[in-house]
């Protein structure tokens, strides 16, 4: 039996169906272009850990996992960011990607990349299950991305309304009167 829709939504953006199919064509994309390579995996906790833990098991080669997590402060659009959890290994020459749930304005991931540059990986590449590309600030270079969504609030698949409904197995669409 499917998961039904909580209250709070309207409809469903990416089904389950959907996302698993798409997760799986940028596993193999990524195995295809990295192979032979120290390939690490980093994604930014928490919205990214669902993706990362699927798309890691897509990818049919050996590989590594690390984490990061970061805050936000100040008013958001200025896109001050601090780290609250640094990764665990040095990333000095590996092919790192960086896998995220979404990016919107893309100040956050800006961020955490010029962090990481500075410690000479030897490649630097993301990939983002969500793109809401009619919302970015920054230009960043996207090398593997699921899905262009709208510019609407959703939910599910890591992405959360104050910490709820990251684990629904879809992506959904928040009412407007929710947010607003
Ligand atoms: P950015 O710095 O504006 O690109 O922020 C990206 C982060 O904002 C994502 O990693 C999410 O945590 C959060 N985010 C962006 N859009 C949504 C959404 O529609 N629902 C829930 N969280 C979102
Ligand atoms: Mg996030």
């Amino acid at each position: 039996m499917s998961r039904p829709l909580p209250d709070v939504c309207d409809g469903i953006l990416i089904d389950a169906d959907a996302l698993v199919s798409r997760v799986q064509e940028l596993g193999e994309s990524i195995a295809r272009d990295h192979a032979g390579e120290d390939l690490r995996l980093i994604t930014i906790l928490r919205g990214g850990l669902f993706f990362l833990s699927d798309v890691c098991r897509a990818v049919d080669m050996p590989l590594s996992l690390d984490f990061m997590a970061v805050s936000s402060y100040g008013p958001s659009a200025t896109g001050s960011v601090r780290i609250t959890k640094d990764l665990d290994d040095s990333i000095k020459g590996a092919s790192v990607v960086v896998v995220e749930d979404i990016i919107d304005t893309g100040l956050t991931l800006h961020y955490v990349l010029e962090v990481l540059r500075e410690r000479e990986p030897a490649s630097l590449e993301v990939c983002t299950f969500m793109d809401k590309d009619v919302r970015r600030i920054v230009d960043l270079p996207i090398k593997y991305r699921g899905f262009e969504v709208p510019d609407r609030f959703l939910v599910g698949y890591g992405l959360d309304l104050d910490g709820l409904y990251r684990n629904l197995p879809f992506v959904a669409t928040l009412r407007d009167e929710v947010m607003f």
